[in-house]
């Protein structure tokens, strides 16, 4: 996966993308997977499960076009209301996919990190999350960041918890520190955000760090969201026109009479 930055020049061109303007960091809202599987006449839990497969295109896409971070949106604040049966499933089939594929993504470069109310996952989960953070703590390739029992909003209240513990005056108080403060803290902001299936909201999802993201919305359903896809989201970024409320350079020679 390593290689040199004429490899890496390559391996983008064959794609049709630029080299030098891939996203540093990607967040996804992998949406879809219990309309996928109604489709196929089978429960929820089936198209949670073939959901993995796009996780590890995804993750593969990512390490081959030299993103750093990549944060999925696994499981929301909101998603402890689902039925039971459904939220022990979902429980479960991640301990399972950690147990499975954390060798090969240490093997791969990939070090992985959690954000959210992790102490609310079951017991089985926190200890598989912490051994494979272990596992991989030394890897540098790609950062993979689970967003789990994650919502923006109790994020944001943290932070306000932490800087008033901290003692943090009101006058010392920053959009730095606030982004200190967030459970993202030493990670860019997402240049791109990613949503699946169609649906075009936010959900509760890094809403302090989207501030300036571009969105790219794909009616794909996440279980049949592979590396073309992921790959064609990237061209779709690349043709966006970034221009953070100012004016692109070529917009300045405005006539003045
Ligand atoms: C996304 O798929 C996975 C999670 C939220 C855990 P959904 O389960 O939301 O699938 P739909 O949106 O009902 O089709
Ligand atoms: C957002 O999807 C959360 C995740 C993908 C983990 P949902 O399916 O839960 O969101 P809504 O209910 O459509 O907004
Ligand atoms: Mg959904």
């Amino acid at each position: 996966m390593m290689g040199s930055i004429a490899d890496h020049q390559e391996r983008c061109e064959a794609w049709g993308l630029d080299s030098e303007r891939i996203p540093q960091h990607v967040a996804i809202i992998m949406d879809g997977n219990g309309r996928w599987a109604k489709e196929r006449g089978e429960s929820r839990v089936f198209g949670h499960v073939n959901g993995i497969d796009s996780v590890r295109s995804s993750v593969e896409a990512a390490l081959e076009l030299g993103i750093k971070h990549l944060t999925l949106y696994a499981f929301s604040t909101e998603n402890w209301n689902r039925p039971k049966e459904e939220v022990n499933a979902l429980m479960d089939l991640l301990v399972e996919t950690l147990v499975k594929e954390v060798s090969e993504l240490a093997d791969k470069g990939v070090k992985l990190r959690t954000i959210g109310h992790t102490a609310a996952l079951p017991d089985s989960c926190q200890v598989q999350l912490q051994k494979a953070a272990e596992r991989t703590s030394h890897q540098d390739q790609l950062e993979l960041i689970l967003a789990l029992s994650y919502s923006s909003r109790w994020e944001m209240v943290e932070a306000v918890k932490s800087m008033m513990n901290s003692g943090v005056k009101a006058h010392e108080v920053t959009a730095d520190l606030i982004s200190e403060h967030l459970t993202t803290q030493g990670v860019p902001d997402p240049e791109l955000m990613i949503r699946t299936s169609g649906e075009h909201r936010i959900s509760n999802f890094l809403l302090w760090q989207m501030a300036y993201t571009e969105f790219h919305f794909s009616p794909v359903l996440w279980p049949d969201f592979g590396k073309e896809e992921f790959i064609g989201a990237i061209r779709d970024y690349q043709n966006r026109e970034r221009r953070f409320g100012g004016l692109l350079d070529t917009n300045h020679n405005v006539e003045t009479k």
